[in-house]
C-alpha cells in the first residue's frame, strides 16, 4: 500500500521510515500542505496522511474522490480540519492518533508557564549579555495559585495533577465528566466559575462550535485582572484580538500560547527570512509577558515514535479487517 504524506520535515520522514520497518508500506513524502493546488498529487495514492495545518474540505475530499484515495490518515488527535461528513459521504475511512504523548503537551504547559513567571527568556538572553541586573524581573509563583483546568480529557488530567503537585487550589471544568471520573483532588465546576476565580485559565478543549471563541471579550470581563491564560489546545478557542486588548488594559497579566488561530500561515515553516503579514502575531511578540511558541507541544521524541506506530499500525488495521479502533466518524 502506497502513503502519501503531506507537510512533512525531516523529523517525520526520520521516524516513519524508522517505524515502517515493521510494516513494510510504500511512503512518500511531500513538504507541501495538502490543498486545492497540491490535491492532484494526492490522487494516485490509497492513503493520504496529513497534520493539523491541512485542511480537507468538503471541495477537496470531493476532487480527492476522483483518484485512488480510501484512507485519510492523520497523524494528530484533533480532526477539525476534515469535513467528516463528506469523507463519508466519499467512503472514505478517517483515522487519527487520539493520544501520542499527552504528557508532552501538559509538560509544555508548564514550560511555558514557568518561563513567562520566571522570566527565564529574559534571563537566558540577559546573562550572555553579561547584563546580570533582575531589575523588571521579579518572579510570580505558582504555589497556592487558584488553576482553572477547562477539559479534563488526557491532557487536562495530567495537567491538573502537575498543578496539583505544584501546591495549588484545580478547579476543572469539563461538561462530560460522570460523577465516577471526578476525584477530590480537584474542585469541578462550570467553565464561568473557572473564568471568575482562577489565577491561571489552561485551556485542554477541543476546538468545536460550542467551544470556538470560548475566551473573548464578554469571559475576559468575568476574569480575574492579572488573569494568566495559556493555551496549548487550538488556536480559534481564543479571540486574539479580543485577549491582544486585554492584555494592554492589564487585565490579562500573561499569555502562553502554543497555537494561534492564524497559525497554518506561519507555524512548522523557516520565515525568517520574510516579511510576516499578520500584524497582530508580530505585535504579540513584542510584549514581555507573552511567549508564543509553535505548536511544539506535542513535539518530544517519544510522541514522534508513538504518532508513526500509531498512524501505521491504524492504516494497517483497516487493511487488514476494514476498521480501525482510532477511526473518527461523523457521531
Ligand atoms: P481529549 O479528547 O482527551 O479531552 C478533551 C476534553 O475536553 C474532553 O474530556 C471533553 O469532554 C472536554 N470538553 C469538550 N468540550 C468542552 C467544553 N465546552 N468545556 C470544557 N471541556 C470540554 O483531548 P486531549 O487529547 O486531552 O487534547 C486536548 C486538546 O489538545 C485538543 O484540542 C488537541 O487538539 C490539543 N492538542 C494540542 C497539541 C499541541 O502540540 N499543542 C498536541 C495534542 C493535542
Amino acid at each position: 500500500m502506497e502513503i502519501a504524506f503531506f507537510s512533512t520535515r525531516k523529523y517525520d520522514r526520520q521516524f516513519f521510515e524508522q517505524v515502517n520497518k515493521d510494516f513494510d508500506f510504500e511512503l512518500t513524502f511531500f513538504e507541501a500542505h495538502l490543498n486545492e493546488n497540491t490535491i492532484s498529487l494526492a490522487l494516485d495514492f490509497e492513503v493520504i496522511c496529513i497534520f493539523v495545518n491541512d485542511r480537507l474540505s468538503d471541495d477537496l475530499i470531493q476532487k480527492l474522490s476522483q483518484g485512488k484515495t480510501k484512507i485519510i490518515a492523520l497523524r494528530c488527535a484533533g480532526f477539525n480540519n476534515v469535513d467528516l461528513k463528506s469523507a463519508t459521504e466519499h467512503n472514505m475511512k478517517v483515522v487519527r492518533v487520539p493520544a501520542y504523548s499527552p504528557n508532552a503537551v501538559a509538560e509544555h504547559v508548564l514550560a511555558m508557564l514557568l518561563t513567562l513567571y520566571r522570566y527565564t527568556h529574559k534571563a537566558y538572553n540577559r546573562v550572555k549579555e553579561g547584563n546580570f541586573s533582575l531589575v523588571g524581573m521579579t518572579g510570580k509563583e505558582i504555589f497556592g495559585k487558584t488553576v482553572g483546568i477547562i477539559g479534563m480529557g488526557k491532557i487536562g488530567k495530567i495537567t491538573a495533577n502537575i498543578f496539583k503537585g505544584f501546591g495549588c487550589r484545580v478547579l476543572v471544568s469539563d461538561p462530560k465528566l460522570s460523577s465516577s471520573d471526578k476525584h477530590q483532588t480537584f474542585e469541578y465546576v462550570d467553565n464561568s466559575t473557572v473564568f471568575k476565580e482562577a489565577d491561571i485559565i489552561s485551556l485542554h478543549c477541543p476546538l468545536n462550535e460550542d467551544t470556538k471563541y470560548l475566551v473573548n471579550e464578554k469571559t475576559l470581563k468575568i476574569m480575574k485582572d492579572g488573569v494568566t491564560i495559556i493555551n496549548t489546545s487550538r488556536g480559534g478557542l481564543i479571540n486574539t484580538m479580543d485577549v491582544y486588548k486585554a492584555l494592554k488594559s492589564g487585565k490579562v497579566a500573561f499569555l502562553g500560547i502554543d497555537v494561534y488561530e492564524e497559525e497554518e500561515k506561519l507555524f512548522f515553516e523557516d520565515l525568517s527570512t520574510e516579511i510576516i503579514m499578520d500584524d497582530l502575531f508580530m505585535r504579540l511578540t513584542t510584549f514581555p509577558n507573552v511567549l508564543i511558541t509553535g505548536h511544539q507541544g506535542f513535539f518530544t521524541e517519544r510522541a514522534l515514535e508513538n504518532i508513526a506506530t500509531t498512524t501505521l499500525q491504524n492504516i494497517d488495521d483497516i487493511q487488514r479487517s476494514g476498521s480501525s479502533s482510532n477511526e473518527v466518524t461523523v457521531d
